[in-house]
Parts: C-alpha cells; structure tokens; sequence
C-alpha cells in the first residue's frame, strides 16, 4: 500500500516521476504529491488530494525543472485524506524531504519524546519521521545518512517502512531505507531509480537491487551504495527482470480488469507449457516441494480475500487427489489465533502480490515454528516467495485492476497441477485443462449476455445475492467479492443450503440472488433453494453449466470436468461485476477505499 517512486539524473524528471505513480495508483489513490529538487531554481513540493491526474494537472505551469525527485501516491493509514498528509512530508526547515510506505507504530510516542517543540503540519506517522530525522542532523550534528539511521533505529520492532529521502543540500542525492514494505533500485548508465513496483520504471530500467530488511541505500546519478543494518558497506548484484513495458499497459481496453479477464485464457496456456511437458507429465515443480507435501499429515493453506477463495478451491483438488486433509484459512484470522496443528503440517501460501501483510504475519510465526511452507504467489521476489521454503510461480502477469481475476484462475490452475503432481492423479490434467482453457474463451467471447445480465438484474439494486453449494459455493463468495468491491453493491456470497437458517429473511420482492449450478451432486439442491427464493419475490438469474442446465436459465457454461468448473463460472462473474460497475459509472480499476498490494495489519 502506498507507491513509491524516486529518480536521480533523469533529464527532467519530473515526467518519468509522475508517469511512475500512474502505474503505482493501485497501491493507494487517496492523495499524490511529488519533490524535485531544482537546484539554484528552488525547491518544487506539490501535493493533491485524489488521483495521480490531480496531480499532474497541479504541476503545469509551475515550471518545474530539475533530475532528481521523489513522489507518492497514498492510501491513508494514519491521517484522513488531505493535502497536509499527503506525501512528500518536508522538515521545518525545508531541507529535508520524505516519502514513506508502511506504518510506524510507535510514532505517537516519538512525537511526545523528541519533538515537543515542533510545529507539526499533518496527523500523519510520516511526519513524525523526517522531522526527527531534521533534528539528529541539527542537534546531533550528524550526517544525513546518520540521521536517517538514528531515526529508524528508534522504531519498534511493529514497524514497517519502505522510506525515499532527499536533502536539497545534495540535490542529486537520495536515501532509501526498508523494512517489511517493499523497495527496489534501479540502475541503469544515465539515472538511477527506487521505486515500490519495478513496473513503474520500466520506461527508465529493468535492472534492480532488491534492498532487504533493515538495509539503507544511498542512490546518486552514478552510483548505488548498499549498507546492512549495522552500517557496513555491502555488495549486491542486480538481477534483470523480464517485462515488456507494454504489458502494464491497458492497450486498446478502457480498464485494465476487462484486459485481466481476457487474459485468463492465455495465463491457463502458458502455466500448461510451464508446468505441463510434452507428455503430459507435471514438470517444474521441484521433487523437494512434492516429496515435503507428501510427509505431510495436513495442508494448511493460507491467504486473504481473493486468494483465499481461490483456497477454498483448491482443497478439493488436494483431498481429493492427495488424500491429505486440506484446511483452508484467513491470514488475518490465523495469524493472532492459531488452530491446535496436526502433527506435520505444511503451508501453502496463495497470493497475487506477495506482499500482504496479513499472510506475510503467517508465514513469520510458521518460519518460526520449523514449518515447511510454500508461497504460490503471481510476484516472484516478493516477501512471501524469498521466505517460504518453496516457491511456484503464478505467471500471469502483471495484474494492475484493484479486484483480481486473472490471479484467482491462476491460482486454481496451479493448486490443480500441484494437488495432481503430488497425488499422481488418474486424471489427464493437461488435457482437461487445455479443454477447459478453449471454453473460457467462449465465455469471454460472450460479453454481452452479461452486460445485459448486469443490466437487467443489478441496475438500482443495492444487494444482491451468489449462492451455490461445494465448489460452487467457493466461487460464489469470490463473485460476491468482485460484484461487492468494485459495484458497491452490497452482496453475500452463500452456501445454499444455509441461507434458510436465517439470511432468506433479507429476501424481498426484486432482491437479485445468482445462483450457481455446475455440480451434478447438488445441482438439484440448489435448484430447490432458488425456487425457495423466487418463491419469496426474488429476482433469480441461474447460471448453470450444460449438462445442467434447464430452460430459462439465464446462462448455460459449456461443460469441463466438474472439479474445473470454477475456472468457468467465474468468468460471468468476474463480467457482471464489471458490467454492473461501468453501468453506474464508477471507476472499475480502482474501486474507493482500496489499495491492490495490501502492505498493513
Ligand atoms: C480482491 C483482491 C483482494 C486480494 C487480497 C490478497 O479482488 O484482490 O481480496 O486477493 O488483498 O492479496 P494477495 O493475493 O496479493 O495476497
């Protein structure tokens, strides 16, 4: 959460900053502001409440010249949303300049130690930062390198920062610090660069230092000095990474979640060759994770929000072609409330990002416990992925949209390829999977039906109802999160059985219920709970695969193996909720009050 971005000895930097934070905007939108240092013409701090596009509309006419700078893009954590928090913070005096992703928990306290006689000009942690880093430099008489260290040397051990700094006394100068919040550098011949996201530099380099924990840097025009956390000079070689520019570009799509959900389809063919040999056998996932898997008496898969729906999926496919007992669980909850463990438990981390705090709390403690773990996670190099004993890769590119899709199905894919590696499986996977691939292709080719779906059951609607039973109960929580997130439609995703056990008293005349119908054991259950619901005025849209399907549902899903099928009837879902989205013209790339990485507790 948050963005970062810093560049020294950009011919005018000022463009390849705020192009930057353009590609950061999913970690946070609330505010933007940017530093650059113009050397004999001054310094430029300019700071917006709202989007990146504020921003920028800020910066013209102000003439602003200079190589070197750094910006931000936020999502408020301790401050509401206006231009004194936004970031850059600046020191009393104006010389000192600081951007910061993470939360310092016991800045409340450093504020009442150590900075009684500052007048402070916003409610934020961040403040608290840089003007106790203007402080030891004046009192202490220390170098700003020093300073900065001093500064972090006194936040507890909660603390998570990823800090960009600039003195105007050395203009070319920056100090870059991390702890838990990510932070790249990126080096090149002309400028170097620090940023939260390689993606957003990519115009500039592709080649980084990742900075670990604890670590500082100091960056100049030429050079990249690293140091650990005693203050010892260190080498670290960069590492070259992959991207076309152009695929963190929205291209021809007007949003970048309809450019996601058609990428689904080709994400499913390139984890088939990746995982998949010519002859059909499971292929690059080392025989260590499989052998780690199978000594293990219980899976205990870990994650939040989307990635714990695609979870909930894939303990059907370790059940059932592992044998092992699979539990699925909230890193939010798991992490302050740990279940009795069996006796040799292995972890499976699900994530998009790699990054989320809430998973990242997880997989800390079962590090701590001995535990072997795997990270199952889109962003390679990211904090779960170094610190999981294993790591598999998502490969579906870069996903920029707010609500995942193309992560989630990834994910699924996956956990199915893994579930069938460890267990040998009668079933011919690849195949199955490239079956499954081409008919995602025809629902995607099919867009329309749910523009008018949308239309027809959603418009003015403010709640709305996916239920199904098994595995399509998984799904339905996940299209309830995707309708709910970016639609502000209010919607319960539900196991359809239970919904007489108290919530069909939400049920009135119009209420929109989805119900899911693609699996023949329940597939008449669930039809019996729609007729429930419709009986008591609900508009009832059914979604049903074809083998299952009756007259007037409104969509019929092709048919795949029935354990596959979420891989499909996700996709309506993903769909509608776009549609429903663009119908009450709201932003469906950045839904209010989100952040895509979510770096805090
Ligand atoms: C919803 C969504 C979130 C993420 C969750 C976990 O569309 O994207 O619910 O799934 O924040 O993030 P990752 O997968 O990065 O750990």
């Amino acid at each position: 959460m948050c963005g970062i971005v810093g560049a020294t000895g950009v011919n005018q930097v000022l463009p390849s900053l705020l192009k930057g934070l353009e590609k950061l905007e999913y970690r946070g939108y609330d505010s933007a502001g940017v530093y650059v240092n113009g050397g004999k013409d001054g310094d430029f701090l300019v700071r917006e409440k709202g989007r990146v596009s504020r921003l920028k509309a800020a910066t013209e006419n102000k003439h602003i010249t200079g190589t070197a700078g750094i910006a931000h893009t936020r999502w408020a954590t301790h401050g509401g949303v206006s231009v004194e928090n936004a970031h850059p913070h600046m020191s009393e005096d104006g010389r000192f300049y600081l951007v910061h992703n993470g939360v310092i928990e016991n800045f409340d306290e450093l504020r009442d130690n150590y900075l009684q006689g500052v007048k402070l000009q916003s409610e934020t942690d961040t403040e608290i930062a840089v003007q106790l880093i203007d402080k030891f430099s004046k009192e202490d008489n220390l170098s700003t390198f020093d300073a900065l260290r001093k500064m972090i040397s006194l936040l507890d051990d909660n603390s998570a920062y990823g800090f960009l700094l600039m003195d105007n006394e050395t203009p070319d100068l920056m100090y870059a610090a991390k702890k838990k919040s990510p932070l790249l550098i990126g080096v090149s011949d002309q400028a170097n660069v620090v940023t939260s996201d390689a993606a957003a530099m990519l115009d500039i380099t592709q080649d980084f230092i990742e900075l670990m924990d604890g670590e500082v840097a100091i960056i100049d025009k030429e050079k990249v000095t690293l140091f650990d956390v005693q203050g010892k000079q260190i080498e670290r070689e960069s590492f070259h990474l992959d991207i076309d520019a152009s695929e963190t570009d929205k291209g021809v799509y007007p949003y970048y979640m309809l450019k996601e959900i058609d990428e689904q389809v080709i994400v499913a063919h390139t984890l088939s060759q990746h995982y998949f040999d010519d002859d059909a056998n499971v292929q690059n996932i080392d025989d260590e994770i499989i052998d780690a898997i199978k000594a293990s008496d219980r899976l205990y898969i870990v994650a939040a929000g989307t990635s714990y729906h695609a979870g909930l999926v894939g303990k059907r496919y370790f059940e059932k072609w592992t044998g092992i007992p699979t539990e699925v669980h909230i890193s939010s909850e798991f992490a302050y409330d740990q279940p009795l463990l069996s006796q040799r438990p292995f972890f499976i981390f699900l994530s998009q990002s790699g990054e989320t705090a809430d998973s990242r709390e997880v997989l800390d403690n079962v590090v701590k416990q001995g535990y072997p773990s795997l990270t199952i996670a889109n962003v390679m190099n990211s904090t779960l992925t170094r610190e999981a004993t294993f790591a598999l890769p998502l490969l579906a590119g870069p996903e920029i949209a707010v609500a995942s899709t193309k992560a989630y199905t990834a994910q699924i894919i996956v956990e199915a390829i893994l579930a069938h590696a460890v267990g040998n499986s009668e079933v011919d996977l690849k195949n199955e999977l490239a079956k499954a691939a081409v008919e995602m292709q025809v629902i995607i080719d099919q867009k329309d039906k749910f523009k008018i779906i949308a239309e027809q059951a959603l418009k003015n609607q403010s709640s709305a109802f996916y239920i199904g039973r098994g595995l399509d109960a998984a799904v339905a929580v996940e299209a309830a999160l995707k309708l709910k997130e970016i639609s502000y439609i209010q919607t319960e995703g539900f196991a359809a059985g239970e919904l007489k056990h108290g919530t069909i008293s939400l049920i009135e005349e119009g209420t929109p219920v989805l119900g899911l119908v693609t699996q023949s054991k329940t597939a008449g259950l669930v039809r019996g709970e729609i007729a429930q619901v419709s009986a008591r005025g609900a508009n009832t849209v059914i979604i049903a695969s074809k083998s299952l399907a009756k007259a007037n549902d409104a969509y019929v899903l092709p048919d795949v193996d029935e354990l596959l099928m979420p891989l499909l009837t996700v996709i309506p879902a993903q769909l509608i909720a776009y549609y429903a989205t663009l119908d009450r013209g709201l932003d469906v790339d950045r839904p209010r009050n989100l952040a895509k990485s979510v770096t805090v507790q």
